[in-house]
């Protein structure tokens, strides 16, 4: 059976992957930033999941105006890096789980979550920084170490979806992955944050209590954020830190009890506050290699015990 193990809160900040590709992470005002993330691929290499949901936000490069989907689920066999302006970014296609996303999409759907469902698309920085900051940079002809499931939520054309709606549709992902039969591990990626706002008169806005709230919340009490509108969020965090419901949606995913293993902010990041958080399920499966057996498996082991001491 399929399981949700654990969820991975971070910013997806344009300018981190662009001094990633640049040769710039040794640069102080960088390895401020990219030092916060070595305990984090450690736990990632450690945790070594199949299958990545990676919730995030498209920045007009895969939609635009002329089409604005709320949830829109990337069930391709793969999705390469957009290009946004400058080139696409030097990474890896991201190699999609086709089975696993139709299985999600027909049970959300089912679930009254009409999502869309995406076929083809390309994938910005929204996506591919969070992976680089949990994986460490990757060649174009190397290969991400899971498979990746995108799911893009509007966050930039008014109305995005509600907090509460977010986390609802965490929990309906949740029971989707655990009625699938395959025996995956899988992480899920909220994306996006924290506070900032990148024009306007408040242009440069970071609110790191507001912020930090958030994530204590995000721990013990995800259910009181669902409650926070959209003017609370453009008001405390910024425009842009609307980004944070997509944050909810990883959480809903996850059991009501979770173990906060890491958590890592900084100010600022290209006029950002960097927000990172990994929250882990209490009742993990057994680790890689050590997994109980199938049905099956057992039955023909037992089987074959009894052969054994047939003979003697
Ligand atoms: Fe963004």
């Amino acid at each position: 059976m399929a399981k949700i193990i654990a969820g991975v809160g971070s910013s997806h900040v344009p300018a981190i992957g662009a001094a990633l590709d640049n040769g710039r992470t040794e640069e102080p005002y960088w390895q401020r930033v990219f030092s916060g993330f070595e305990k984090s691929k450690e736990w990632m290499a450690k945790t070594r999941p199949d299958v990545a949901i990676v919730v995030y936000n498209d920045h007009a490069s895969a939609f635009s105006v002329d089409l604005i989907p709320t949830f829109a689920l990337g069930c391709a066999a793969e999705f390469p890096p957009a290009d946004e302006g400058w080139g696409p970014r030097p990474v890896p296609v991201v190699k999609g789980h086709p089975q696993l996303a139709a299985h999600i999409a027909q049970s959300v759907i089912l679930d009254e979550f009409d999502i869309t469902v995406v076929n083809k698309m390309e994938v910005d920085h929204g996506l591919t920084v969070p992976l680089n900051l949990l994986c460490g940079r990757k060649e174009p002809n190397e290969e991400w170490p899971f498979k990746v499931i995108p799911l893009a939520v509007n966050v930039v054309m008014y109305p995005p979806p509600t907090g509460h709606r977010c986390y609802m549709l965490g929990k309906a992902i949740k029971k989707a992955v655990e009625s699938c039969r395959e025996d995956l591990e899988v992480v899920i990626f909220g994306t996006g944050g924290l506070s900032h706002q990148i024009s306007g008169p408040r242009a440069g806005l970071i609110n790191s209590k507001w912020d930090k709230t958030f994530l204590d919340n995000l721990t013990r009490d995800p259910k009181k954020l669902t409650r926070i509108p959209h003017i609370e969020y453009m008001r405390e965090a910024g425009a842009e830190g609307i980004e944070m419901v997509m944050w909810l949606i990883m959480r809903g995913a996850l059991d009501e009890d979770v173990n906060e293993v890491y958590r890592f902010y900084t100010v600022p990041a290209s006029n950002t506050a960097v927000g990172h958080i990994i929250l882990e399920n209490k009742r993990r499966p057994a680790a890689k290699g050590k997994r109980s057996a199938s049905p099956t498996k057992r039955a023909a082991q037992v089987t074959k015990l009894a052969v054994r001491r047939s003979k003697r």
